[in-house]
């Protein structure tokens, strides 16, 4: 079984790369923003108050399920399927606050840690995506993936896709709000965003999803043939 982590800011494909990779290599895939987009979700819709201790108390009374359904994942939380609600501009800032918290954070890293391993078993291979795969929550990956690329096309990105969902968005708010995400995924005192160490880093700017899958398998297999 083999474990694949990829790294990145907001806006460097890796939800879309990611997901084309597991499917070529038949592997299971995690996105674990998803995930702290459903604690964001749950504090927003009860609003609760955003300190370590409610979040701690939030994550205990938590029931999250995450499912692989025709290699979609969905989020259930305490029942109800929420994968399309967790998608919105206010959920996106949300995750990125509640993110900066350890209790959130302890609480999903197991989490991701117990689900990764045990579809890792079933599929023979995982390609978890976030902003700690390689440094805190898979450090042991067979492979660490770093993708980036430059904010004014991270913003296009992220603005084409809220329009094609038909949410209104203007591109400078959105490249605003990508900003402020990295400000704080990268400025946390807990488990930044940052690169792992022995890390292959692939600037995605100008790349389509296509050219940086096959150069990601051209990493993977030639790895694989060399050992
Ligand atoms: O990948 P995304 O945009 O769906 O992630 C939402 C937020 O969750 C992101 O701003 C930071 C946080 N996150 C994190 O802190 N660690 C991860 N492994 C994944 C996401």
């Amino acid at each position: 079984m083999q474990i694949i982590a990829i790294d990145g800011p907001v806006g460097a494909g890796k939800s879309t790369i990611a997901k084309l990779l597991a499917g070529r290599l038949g592997y299971a895939y995690i996105d674990t923003g998803a995930m702290y987009r459903a604690i964001g979700w749950k504090a927003y819709t009860t609003e609760a108050p955003i300190s370590e201790g409610s979040l701690e108390k939030l994550c205990d009374s938590t029931r999250l399920d995450i499912e692989l359904t025709d290699s979609q994942q969905r989020v259930i939380v305490d029942g109800k399927d929420i994968t399309d609600e967790i998608r919105t501009p206010e959920i996106s800032r949300m995750s990125s606050v509640v993110s900066a918290y350890a209790s959130v954070r302890r609480y999903l890293v197991k989490l991701q840690r117990d689900t990764g391993i045990s579809w890792a078993k079933r599929y023979g291979g995982v390609i978890a995506e976030g902003r700690d795969m390689g440094t805190v929550v898979f450090p042991d990956a067979a492979f660490k993936f770093y993708l980036d690329a430059d904010i004014v096309e991270r913003g296009k990105r992220r603005w084409k896709e809220l329009q094609d969902k038909g949410m209104e968005a203007e591109l400078s708010e959105t490249v605003k709000g990508i900003e402020e995400r990295d400000a704080n995924d990268k400025g946390r005192e807990i488990d930044p965003l940052r690169k792992a160490e022995g890390a292959i880093i692939i600037d995605t700017t100008g790349l389509s999803v296509e050219e940086v899958v096959e150069e990601m398998l051209r990493k993977i297999k030639g790895k694989s043939f060399e050992n």
